[in-house]
């Protein structure tokens, strides 16, 4: 799978929970630091399409800020609804200063 450099890595700082959303070919994504461990999902949510960047990390998900379907960031798959489809996981690594994540 290609892939593209988007983000420095100082934009996403380990152990903050934030999370930023970057333009991937014309899809948002949203890029985690979780601890150290990269994560770089769709983000937009499956149930009505609202940002998940803006909703909340717990441990190895996120919690949509609209309705609070929760997603498995190592799967994609809902944890719990409203949402019933899962969102799209990226593959992402670090080269050297910036991340690439997969088109
Ligand atoms: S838009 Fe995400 S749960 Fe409704």
């Amino acid at each position: 799978m290609s892939e593209v450099g988007v983000v420095p890595v100082r934009a996403v700082a380990p152990g903050s929970g934030e999370m930023i959303s970057v333009d991937v070919d014309g899809t948002v994504v949203a890029v985690a630091n979780i601890n150290g461990e990269l994560r770089a999902f769709d983000d937009t949510c499956t149930h009505k399409e609202c940002p998940l960047s803006e909703g909340r990390l717990v441990g190895l998900s996120v919690i949509c800020p609209c309705h609070q379907s929760r997603f498995d960031l190592q799967t994609g798959e809902p944890l719990n609804g409203p949402a019933e489809k899962p969102i799209r996981i990226r593959g992402i690594r670090q080269d050297g200063d910036v991340l690439l994540i997969d088109h």
